[in-house]
């Protein structure tokens, strides 16, 4: 597993994978199963699906690492789009979206200004129609920049949140910077692979800082995501917000999230005790790196892609 996890994680970088996964006939139908749609309209569809059933969403417009103002001009774009979708929709109220900066031109020459008032501009559409946004954590070259450009957002658009990954070992002392700023944190383990010299290695060690960050988090002032589909953990947070009296249903002062399509039966177990249970949906043409790290993850889940392609 840890070896086809590694190659998985070179191929979502390789030009020449992208090219064969890309072109392979049946790779959109078992692609659907992470990505459910192309367009603004199919991820409105989706999301006002998952809203009727008692789960709230972060919408992730599919794209990364944009090679010019252009590019990051017109991620700007689509996701001012999706928030004028949503809102016509009636569904943008409550409602979240999730972004790369590096989409938004965070890597171009003058870039943390470039990124930092692409995604000020969607914050104002955002908070025009009662929605937040959430930054997410890409590898850790970037954890700092992501971290003070949330941080200079917040100034003005307090809803603003950061991903934190609890398989870099800096991360506690994140936690405890952000205690005090009553921030919108998500916790997550990490989707990308790391040099020992800055991130833990271990799966195990991996989760045990997740616990740890749980419990951090919880008492913290921050606003809790907790964002996982290992049960083992989401029993720690239900437990954990009990006893910080964080509250269940409408009121509740945090959330648990995961990924669209990974574990359906666990969000709606999460639904029906009356927690606040947020799917992330991601779509967009761009889908191959996403979709790379998902099986990379999981390395289940290619024999799933298989089995998919023996059955055409
Ligand atoms: P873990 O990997 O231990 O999996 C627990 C169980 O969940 C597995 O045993 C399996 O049953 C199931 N599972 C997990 N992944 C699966 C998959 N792909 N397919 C099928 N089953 C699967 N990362 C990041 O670096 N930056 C970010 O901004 C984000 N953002 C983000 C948002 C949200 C809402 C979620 C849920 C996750 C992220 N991630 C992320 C990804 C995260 O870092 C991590 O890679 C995955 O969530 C997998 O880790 P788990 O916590 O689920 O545990």
């Amino acid at each position: 597993d840890e070896a086809l996890s590694q190659t998985l994680n070179r191929a979502s970088r390789s030009v020449r994978a992208r090219r064969a996964v890309e072109s392979f006939p049946l790779t959109r139908k078992v692609v659907d199963r992470f990505v459910p749609g192309e367009t603004t309209a199919d991820a409105v569809a989706a999301a006002r699906r998952l809203v009727d059933t008692g789960r709230e969403v972060t919408i992730d417009v599919l794209g990364e690492d944009v090679l010019d103002l252009d590019g990051a001009r017109g991620m700007r774009d689509a996701y001012l789009s999706l928030v004028a979708a949503l809102a016509e929709a009636g569904c943008a109220a409550g409602s979240d979206v999730s972004l790369k900066l590096s989409a938004m031109g965070q890597a171009l020459p003058g870039g943390t200004t470039i990124a930092t008032d692409h995604a000020a501009e969607i914050a104002e559409a955002a908070q025009a129609h009662g929605c937040t946004v959430t930054l997410d954590m890409e590898d850790h070259t970037l954890v700092d920049s992501t971290l003070e450009i949330g941080a200079a957002l917040r100034a003005s658009y307090p809803f603003v949140g950061n991903v934190l990954q609890t398989n870099l070992r800096r991360t506690p002392g994140d936690i405890a910077d952000l205690d005090g700023t009553g921030a919108r944190i998500r916790l997550v383990k990490g989707a990308y692979r790391e040099p020992e010299s800055v991130a833990l290695q271990r799966k195990a060690e991996v989760d045990h800082a997740y616990e740890r960050a749980i419990d951090a988090l919880m008492a913290s002032d921050c606003y809790p995501m907790i964002a996982t589909h290992d049960p083992t953990m989401l029993d720690r947070a239900v437990e954990r917000a009990r006893e910080a009296g964080r509250d269940t249903g409408e009121t509740a002062r945090w959330e648990a999230q995961m990924l669209f399509g990974v574990r359906p039966e666990l969000e709606q177990r999460m639904v029906d005790a009356g927690h606040r249970m947020r799917v992330y949906l991601p779509f967009g043409t761009d889908w191959y790196g996403y979709f790379m790290r998902r099986l990379a993850e999981r390395p289940a889940n290619v024999a799933f892609f298989l089995r998919a392609l023996a059955h055409r």
